[in-house]
């Protein structure tokens, strides 16, 4: 069976099932845009939330290419839906730059800046403006979601939901128990995690959670390598045919964003005291040098924009 119709067919019969019809997303980037696009694609109702107009407007434009790009692979026997799809979704979602008004929804999920006072102040008002019922989610990849959450006072109705990029593309969703998350909360979040076509795994507060826990050490002796003792091409090389990945760890670091990464070693080794999320030589200069990867057009390697 068509891989992308089993993935429709598992929006449909979830999202019936399914308590959240509205969210919200605050934070219109990379991360909240995508979230967006997957939950307007399962049929729900979702608020895009950001402080730049100029974000919003990129947000909806992206979104827009996107849905038209998976509507082509969901109808390309049916071209007579394609319009309808992208239209049905867009419809669905709503942009705007203040809070206060966006707060009305089942689920409100955070995808600001990743810091931890910024991400508090937000939460703390939050929990002051949305209805009772509404479950408050974040998005950190390295804040512990404990910290985040602590000024809250709906404790039993706040978790973690850790996407990956790019989120309509990658399948796997992090569901965060929070200490006081309840079993309640718990289970709406995994169920409407599958709703959005995700496959949901669970994991407790604790530095890195499952992916970034394994992944850093990996990335980090990757780039220690690099300077070291071994090309980018050949470590990218290696792990792909000597361990059957899909990607190298250099190539994946470039991918997700040196930027990223070195916030995430930081973190790790806060939090962790672990000596493999030291600082790295070429991270540090690479960053330093407004080489992020991908997104920049160089990083480890060279891109062509
Ligand atoms: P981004 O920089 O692309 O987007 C963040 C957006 O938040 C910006 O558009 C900014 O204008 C907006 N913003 C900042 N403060 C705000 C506020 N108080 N109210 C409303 N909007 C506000 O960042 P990105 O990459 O989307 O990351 C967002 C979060 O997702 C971070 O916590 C990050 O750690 C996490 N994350 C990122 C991943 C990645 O691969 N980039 C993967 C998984 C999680």
């Amino acid at each position: 069976m068509n891989k992308i119709f089993v993935l429709t067919r598992k929006f449909s019969i979830s999202t019936s099932q399914n308590a959240i019809k509205t969210v919200t997303v605050i934070g219109g980037g990379l991360m909240g845009s995508g979230i967006a696009q997957v939950t307007a694609q399962a049929g729900q109702t979702v608020t895009i939330v950001d402080l730049e107009p100029e974000i919003l407007n990129k947000a909806q434009k992206s979104i827009q290419a996107n849905l038209g790009r998976v509507a082509k692979k969901l109808y390309k026997d049916d071209p007579g839906k394609i319009e309808g799809f992208v239209k049905e979704s867009l419809d669905r979602i709503k942009i705007s730059t203040k809070v206060e008004d966006s707060v009305n929804s089942d689920l409100i999920i955070e995808a600001i800046v990743e810091k931890l006072d910024i991400k508090q102040e937000l939460f703390n008002k939050l929990d002051k403006l949305a209805p009772e019922h509404t479950i408050l989610a974040t998005n950190t990849s390295s804040i512990s979601v404990n910290a985040i959450g602590s000024g809250i006072k709906r404790k039993d109705k706040f978790g973690g939901l850790h996407f990956f990029n790019p989120v309509p593309v990658m399948r796997l969703l992090e569901v965060i128990k929070s200490d006081h998350i309840s079993e309640d909360t718990y289970q709406t979040m995994m169920e409407w995690g599958k709703s959005v076509g995700k496959t949901c795994i669970t994991c407790k507060d604790t530095p890195g959670f499952v992916v970034n826990r394994l992944l850093a050490p990996y990335s980090a002796e990757a780039l220690r390598m690099y300077e070291r003792d071994a090309s980018a091409e050949d470590i990218d090389t290696a792990m792909r045919l000597g361990a059957g990945y899909p990607m190298g760890p250099l190539e994946l670091a470039d991918y997700t964003g040196l930027d990223l990464k070195k916030s995430i070693l930081a973190v790790m080794l806060n939090e962790t005291g672990n000596p493999v999320f030291e600082p790295i030589g070429v991270l540090d200069k690479l960053v330093k040098e407004g080489k992020y990867g991908r997104k920049t057009g160089e990083g480890i390697y060279k891109y062509n924009k």
